[in-house]
């Protein structure tokens, strides 16, 4: 999974490459590269490392010229090296690309082409580059680009140019995988996603599976998967720079966290009718989504349970080996990037089933596989893990089974709960030194006990694991030992007594327990607590859960000397399966 930016028109195109790679650094940071054309003369500069240190080491902004390519790498084929990262070139170095996605076929394209190309590296997307080459040899360049994208199995979202092309465009091709068009004014980028491109424009135009364009200095056509010109809508964003960029904070992930004050009520504002409306309508009810998403799906579907509804969640990626949905199953999908290949192979083997997706990127693949489209409105989230789009779904959720009228108090109650943030920091001095902890929930607090788990996993390398609170004397109970930390969600719901049972079964063996709840009896069993306030609704214990421990889980990073933005092996949105 990678980040793509490609840029023509009359600014200095190194400066604009480089600046939006910093902005795309979230989506895969292993390596980076960038190419610049000028006046015929293609010059590419490329290494592994982080955008920083090879932009400043390779000084990018040196490079002149106006049109230009630029990539940040998540590997998936060939090992971290400066051959492997892109953008990869063909045999005559005048042609070069830079590739997001998997070319599920590339062994059979190199072998087809290894008889009479020289390849440089071991990556699947340097095959595109010589298969363009090799049709250019008797084909004009746009119908070489054509044939040879029409050549390709599995996902790919490419920006190609060549120094032999006279009219200096940037060509695009995307199929599961994002690339979005920027129209400027006399200039044109492409880019992973909007926020790469927002210093220059807020109108884009979003390509469909399997679109081709051709950028240039004079605007852009958009090509069909059979070669014909179509017109594709343009969108226009309200989101400022601003708010994808850090705004004073250290983290992107510390602002996104502080944001939450804010789009909880942008959350609240989305419209859920349409998606209430096919929930009435089904009993059968699939949810489906991947990592923190998968949480919230979980939540979802003890809510729905609660309602009588046949709900389950699953995890993408197991949901076609698992399930037989039908005409009579309602999948919902969450997915904040919309762009996750687990939600969306998932969704394209449901097809005999009405989809509804609650999604932050309205531009995304997921939103054209759907029936009805939720959106997160949780403004663009730049921190690999997600935090802010992780309460508005819960918002979301919670809109859809209770309506809005319960969820009044609910701005304030974030308010409250990061109005802690100093006791929160004074737990993480504590935790910050462990190398393992439990998180305990009971019932449907459960999912956010995985969510606060997967958290501390994420982004403090913490080996953390979450059980249902009953559970862990069935087993993991012998790990705790003198000092073991366990963290107890322990609202005072209907399964406070149960739990409050579990927390005595730890102290009993040396663990220490840290709370969030508002149960006075569980505070004095606890060595630190952070505060629910009291009269809280307990509809919405599970966001006065997380929102504490998503901070704490970033204060314990910090403490770590990691970058909770940028965790390693990590990205921001998987669009390989
Ligand atoms: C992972 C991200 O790659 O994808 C997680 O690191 C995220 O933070 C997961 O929860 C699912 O992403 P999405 O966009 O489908 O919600």
């Amino acid at each position: 999974m990678c980040g793509i930016i490609g840029y023509v028109g009359p600014g200095k195109a190194s400066q604009i490459l480089t600046d939006g790679l910093k902005m795309l650094e979230y989506r895969g940071y292993d390596s980076v590269g960038i190419a610049v054309l000028n006046h015929g003369k293609l010059e590419v500069r490329k290494d592994k490392g982080m955008v920083e240190a090879v932009s400043s080491a390779l000084a990018f902004t040196t490079m002149d010229g106006n049109v230009g390519i630029g990539h940040t790498r998540w590997a998936t084929h060939g090992v971290v090296c400066r051959e492997n990262s892109h953008p990869h070139s063909d045999c005559t170095k005048n042609i070069v690309l830079a590739h997001n996605g998997v070319i599920e076929n590339f062994s059979k394209l190199k072998a087809e082409l290894s008889t009479s190309h020289k390849f440089a590296s071991d990556t699947d997307s340097e095959v595109i580059a010589h298969l363009v080459e090799e049709y250019s040899k008797t084909q004009p360049l746009q119908k070489a680009f054509m044939r040879a994208i029409g050549r390709l199995e599995g996902s790919y979202a490419i920006a190609l140019m060549s120094a032999a092309d006279s009219e200096e465009r940037l060509f695009l091709a995307r199929r599961n995988s994002p690339l979005v068009i920027g129209v400027g004014k006399g200039e044109m980028l492409c880019a992973s996603d909007i926020p790469a491109m927002l210093r220059y424009t807020k109108t884009f135009v979003t390509l469909e599976e399997g679109d081709m364009a051709v950028l240039s200095k004079h605007g852009y056509k958009v090509y069909s998967a059979d070669g014909s010109e179509v017109a594709r809508k343009q969108i226009t964003v309200d989101w400022g720079l601003e708010m994808a960029q850090k705004g004073g904070y250290p983290h992107f992930m510390l602002k996104e966290i502080n944001d939450q004050k804010h789009f909880i009520n942008e959350s609240l504002a989305s419209d859920v009718t349409e998606a209430r409306k096919l929930i009435d309508r089904y009993d059968r009810i699939d949810i489906i989504a991947a990592g923190t998403s998968y949480h919230a799906g979980l939540l979802l579907a003890y809510l729905l349970q609660g309602m009588g509804k046949g709900a389950q969640a699953f995890v993408a990626s197991d949901y076609p080996f698992i399930a037989k949905p039908d005409g009579k199953t309602l999948i919902i999908g969450i997915s904040q990037s919309g762009e996750t290949a687990d939600v969306l192979q998932a969704f394209r083997y449901a097809q005999k089933s009405k989809k509804i997706a609650i999604v932050n990127t309205l531009s995304s693949s997921i939103t054209r596989l759907s029936d009805c489209v939720v959106s997160l409105n949780a403004g663009p989230e730049v921190g690999v893990a997600a935090t802010k789009t992780f309460t508005s779904t819960l918002v979301i959720i919670f809109k859809i089974i209770y309506g809005k009228e319960k969820l009044e108090g609910l701005s304030h109650l974030v308010e409250t709960m990061l109005g802690q943030e100093n006791e929160i920091k004074r737990l993480a001095q504590v935790l910050a030194p462990k190398e393992n902890a439990f998180f305990l929930g009971r019932g449907k607090n459960f999912p956010i006990a995985l969510e606060a788990s997967h958290k501390f996993k994420e982004i403090t390398y913490i080996h953390s694991e979450a059980y249902p609170g009953g559970e862990l004397k069935h087993g993991a109970l012998s790990l705790v030992c003198d000092g073991f930390p366990v963290i107890v969600l322990a609202p005072k719901d209907e399964a406070s007594q149960k739990l409050f049972g579990n927390i005595k079964e730890v102290k009993a063996r040396g663990g220490v327990i840290f709370s969030v709840t508002d149960d006075p009896e569980v505070k004095r069993e606890s060595a630190f607590h952070i505060d629910i306030p009291e009269g809280t609704d307990p509809a919405l214990y599970p966001l006065a859960l997380i929102i504490p421990l998503h901070l704490l889980a970033y204060h314990v990073s910090v403490l770590r000397g990691i970058n909770p933005d940028r965790p390693r092996n990590l990205a921001k949105t998987v669009t390989v399966e």
